[in-house]
């Protein structure tokens, strides 16, 4: 089935549908055209792995591909139905039509500094009603969002996709339409597979060096078998492993300066994340409290980010929180 087809069949009814349609319509004719430049980098004097030159609001050196993955999705969402567009690569809120009840919130191209390393990069978005004060109406709890996905530009581009009840998946043809899968995310519960920067281990908090030492001490330690491990350093990469075969992801606060909260964004990462997860039948929180339920204070908040099987999550929350020794 098209992923037009789809959205006609199973958006919700109500006021929202048509905008959502289209929205969703629009966000992957942006895709197209991004997985189009992230595939033919390199040619035609191209290098979209190039620095941009500036930094977004979180300090992260921009790439060209960046920039234009944002202009791109800008372009199309000025299509109707969005009242608001907000991305990690923007300062401001992008105000659009104000009588539109519909926000979406963009990283626009995830992982991108493994784009001159031909690894996967992503767009990650997440759709919420209009509310109050368009310029904030991204902060919403994550529970709040009506639609949220992902686009993998891999060997294959693929959209992982939820509006609210399950995932739903479609894969990029030769026609350039995406076409269902019949692949439904469901996160097996338990795992042997997990996700971290090992490289930040003398920074990390007590609860998660103690996690991983269990993880690591394998068949000889209190886990009793023994554990994989994954790090692409791209969360689209990292999540789209786990909702195929389980596992473990972790970027929680550490002791470097500036990563109190981690590093990932809680609006244009781990909401629309922990949206497909849980819907996947995984749990996502930040080490405490469920993420879909954390109030936002400001638009480029950054949250630590703990997701995965429902068996391993439990084990990383039962971890007890003790001073640094
Ligand atoms: O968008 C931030 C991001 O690039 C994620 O895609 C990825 O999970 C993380 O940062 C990698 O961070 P680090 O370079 O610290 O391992
Ligand atoms: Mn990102």
């Amino acid at each position: 089935m098209l992923l037009t087809h789809w959205l006609a069949t199973h958006c919700p009814a109500g006021p929202h549908f048509e905008p959502m349609t289209k929205v969703i319509a629009g966000l992957a004719k942006a895709a197209v055209q991004i997985a189009s430049h992230a595939r033919l980098n390199g040619l035609g004097g191209h290098d979209y792995g190039q620095a941009a030159g500036g930094q977004n609001s979180d300090g992260d050196a921009q790439k060209a591909l960046d920039v234009l993955a944002d202009q791109l999705i800008i372009e199309a969402l000025a299509g109707g139905g969005v009242a608001a567009y907000f991305s990690e690569e923007q300062d401001a809120t992008i105000l659009l039509d104000a009588e539109a009840g519909l926000v979406v919130a963009c990283d626009p191209l995830d992982g991108s500094s493994n784009i001159d390393t031909n690894l996967s990069v992503g767009t990650i978005f997440s759709i919420l009603p209009a509310t109050g004060d368009l310029a904030n109406a991204a902060l919403q709890p994550g529970r709040n969002q009506l639609a949220a996905g992902f686009f993998i530009y891999g060997p294959q581009t693929i959209l992982l996709l939820t509006v609210g009840k399950g995932v739903a998946t479609f894969c990029l043809d030769q026609d350039g339409q995406f076409q269902q899968l019949s692949w439904q995310p469901q996160i097996p519960e338990t795992t042997s597979e997990f996700a971290i920067n090992a490289a930040y281990q003398r920074f990390w908090p007590t609860k998660v060096q103690d996690y991983i030492a269990q993880l690591l001490a394998g068949k000889d330690g209190p886990r009793t078998r023994d554990f994989n491990m994954r790090w692409c350093a791209s969360l689209v990469a990292d999540a789209y492993r786990i909702l195929r075969r389980g596992g473990i992801f972790l970027y929680t606060g550490d002791s470097r300066p500036g990563y109190a909260e981690g590093r990932l964004r809680l609006i244009y990462e781990a909401n629309p994340i922990a949206l497909l997860v849980e819907q996947a039948g995984g749990a996502a929180s930040n080490g405490a409290d469920r993420i879909l339920d954390l109030q936002p204070d400001s638009l480029h908040q950054r949250c630590a980010l703990v997701f995965g099987s429902a068996s391993e999550m439990a084990e990383f929350t039962k971890q007890p929180e003790h001073p640094a020794r």
